[in-house]
């Protein structure tokens, strides 16, 4: 089968994350161009990806015809009209999370994907091709823990890297906003159910600076579901231990807690300390897999002329969402969600 050739824009942290596994890792998949507004990127792409073909503008990436597909990991703000002008280049569209940052531009996208039911579009909630969330996924499905009625996700970036967020606060959107969409998403997938009402809290106790853009190092939201499940999210910015992501779903007949431990490997090192498990330390190691398994899945949709389980409209959901639970945080109300 022919590779199909990929146009990668974007080349910051998570977007070099794609390129390589596009570059190596994919077997029918061959990145061939990318688009980056940061020169120093389009060098990396020329010198470690041996790429020919950079673009500063993505219109201009967008003529070359040879390109099939485009995978766009640029900042969020930019996910929208770009997943529009690339569809009307009649291009299949790869894009990262969020799909958008406010519900007007998620309209754009929607209207997109609508004019060419003819080319994939694929949205990058990666954690679901994780494989240890889509085997507990497999397992409710088939009834290991009854009907799921609650849902409690955690989701702790390190505090190791705890200067790059406050630097980052201001333009972030919130906490909710920023670091609540993986776990929005698995109420709705893992729950079967959209959440019609939101209360949220938050809380610094150890970097004001958080504080001081009308913003918190720690947020917990608490959703009730349409078909009355419950769910629980906390976020935050301060684990000391590595990057800590943890699900649990509770279901009628039994429970399943995803990594618990967000351990590094099977090691434990008994030591003066004890016996340690050492911790993932960021997103890239913790879901690497996740990331090279949902592009494949990406070019497999595209081969097989395939639907992706994920829609556009799952994105615009989780955006309101999560806006929705931004302003329960702002306004300290508890507040319905509408679509
Ligand atoms: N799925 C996940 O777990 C996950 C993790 C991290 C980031 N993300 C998402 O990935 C996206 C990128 O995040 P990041 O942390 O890599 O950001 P980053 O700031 O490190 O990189 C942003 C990239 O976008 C490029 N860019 C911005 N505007 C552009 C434009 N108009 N044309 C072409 N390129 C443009 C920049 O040149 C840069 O290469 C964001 O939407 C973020 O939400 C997802």
């Amino acid at each position: 089968m022919e590779k199909i050739k990929v146009g990668i824009a974007g080349l910051g942290r998570l977007g070099k994350e794609h390129a390589k596994n596009l570059s190596f890792k994919i077997a029918n998949a061959e990145l061939t161009a990318a688009c980056s507004i940061v020169p120093s990127e389009l060098e990396y792409a020329k010198k470690e990806l041996g790429l020919e073909k950079v673009y500063l503008d993505f219109h201009e990436m967008l003529k070359d015809a040879d390109i099939e597909a485009v995978v766009i990991v640029t900042t969020s703000d930019q996910h929208c009209w770009q997943i529009a002008a690339a569809l009307d280049a009649g291009k299949h569209v790869f894009t990262d999370k969020p799909l958008g940052v406010t519900i007007e531009e998620c309209k754009i996208a929607e209207k997109a994907v609508e004019r060419h039911p003819e080319l994939t579009f694929f949205l990058g909630f990666m954690r679901r091709f994780d494989p240890s969330y889509s085997h507990a996924k497999e397992k409710i499905k088939q009834g290991a823990i009854g009907k799921p009625y609650m849902l409690k996700a955690t989701g702790i970036d390190p505090e190791a890297l705890v200067e790059g967020a406050i630097k980052f606060a201001s333009k972030s959107g919130g906490i909710f906003i920023d670091m609540a969409i993986h776990d929005i998403d698995f109420i709705r997938w893992f729950l079967e159910s959209d959440p019609v009402e939101v209360y949220a809290a938050g809380a610094t106790f150890k970097h004001p600076e958080f504080k001081a853009v009308g913003d918190d190092e720690t947020g917990a939201a608490m959703y009730k579901c349409a078909n009355g499940a419950i769910a629980f999210v906390h976020v935050g910015r301060t684990a000391p231990h590595g990057y800590h992501v943890e699900t649990e779903i509770i279901g009628t007949e039994g429970t399943i807690r995803i990594s618990p431990v967000p351990e590094k490997n099977l090691c434990m090192i008994y030591d003066q300390h004890g016996a340690v498990k050492e911790c993932v330390s960021g997103f890239p190691e913790r879901f690497a897999d996740a990331y090279r398994i949902e592009m494949e899945n990406f070019i497999h949709c595209i081969q097989q002329k395939d639907k992706p389980e994920i829609t556009v409209y799952d994105g615009t959901k989780s955006t309101q969402i999560a806006f929705t639970t931004m302003e329960a945080y702002k306004k300290r109300k508890l507040l319905p969600i509408t679509y």
